[in-house]
């Protein structure tokens, strides 16, 4: 069910989803960056990314072109300057969404949180096509996208304490034993988004795999700066929207098979 990434395959990026390396968005050649962090957690390891292939069509070329470079950034060093990204101070903060995959919920939540900042981080370039033409079509103007690993985006180019919340929304569960240590979710990700998030800041996570969400529940109380708050029915008091309004796309393809929807909510102390 999770198609983008074939844990089955020996991990590379396809030459279709590569551009020339002056190409907006295009990922630099050669192995990916992954910080080696030494600080006796664990992260996920990547190898280098897999992806189904996936190509732009003529109008989503054409689309990119001409809206990447003012939406758009490719993991590197830069500490972003949010406020000149957004050309705005947002009342609500940043929100930034890891693997928003088609960014379906993304483009449906921003309208409802105009006050905030949205960036949606992917490694697949069809799904992030997608969102900035949602975007791009629906004027919608508080989101911005990043290409990159995740927890190689919010260590290097998001300052401590800077973000009102992070999302991470069905993520790939990984579900063979031996992948394990590639799930997103673990006890250094989890440090990494509470240094990431300011104090009062709130994580949510969503899960529809059995297996993966027994895997967080057991991390839930890992990371003394969050607090974990499980899914509370009042959540008057959480200070970001947490209802995606429609169903994501891997969320529809777990209901399908009736799986449970687990959600996870923690709040920066
Ligand atoms: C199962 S899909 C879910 C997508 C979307 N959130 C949804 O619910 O439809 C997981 C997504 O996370 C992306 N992804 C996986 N690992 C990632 C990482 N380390 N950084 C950024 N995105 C990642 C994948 O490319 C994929 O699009």
């Amino acid at each position: 069910m999770y198609g983008m990434n074939e844990p089955e395959n020996s991990p590379e990026v396809h030459a279709s989803d590569m551009q020339s390396a002056d190409s907006a968005g295009a990922l630099p050649h050669g192995r990916p960056p992954q910080t080696e962090f030494n600080d006796g957690r664990d992260y996920p390891r990547l190898g280098s990314f897999s992806f189904r292939r996936g190509t732009l069509t003529d109008n989503q070329e054409a689309m990119w072109e001409e809206n990447w470079p003012q939406r758009g950034k490719v993991l590197s060093d830069e500490v972003i300057d949010l406020d000149e990204w957004f050309g705005r101070q947002a009342p609500g903060g940043t929100i930034v969404e890891v693997g928003s995959g088609t960014g379906t919920s993304t483009a449906a939540m921003a309208p409802l949180e105009t006050d905030t900042n949205i960036v949606a981080v992917e490694i697949y370039r069809p799904g992030l096509a997608k969102l900035l033409g949602a975007a791009v079509r629906e004027g919608i103007d508080n989101i911005r996208l990043v290409r990159g690993d995740g927890v190689e985006v919010l260590h290097r180019m998001f300052e401590p304490n800077s973000l009102a919340g992070v999302r991470v929304f069905f993520p790939d569960p990984w579900p063979k034993a031996r992948h394990h240590k590639r799930r997103i979710i673990q006890t250094g990700t989890l440090h990494l988004i509470a240094e990431r998030l300011r104090p009062g800041g709130i994580l949510h996570v969503a899960t529809d795999h059995a297996d993966y969400a027994e895997w967080i529940d057991e991390l839930v109380e890992v990371e003394p700066q969050l607090e974990y708050l499980g899914w509370p029915e009042d959540q008057s008091d959480i200070p970001v929207l947490t209802d995606r309004q429609i169903i994501t796309k891997f969320e529809g393809k777990g209901l399908e098979k009736d799986h449970v929807i687990k959600e996870y909510l923690w709040r920066k102390r």
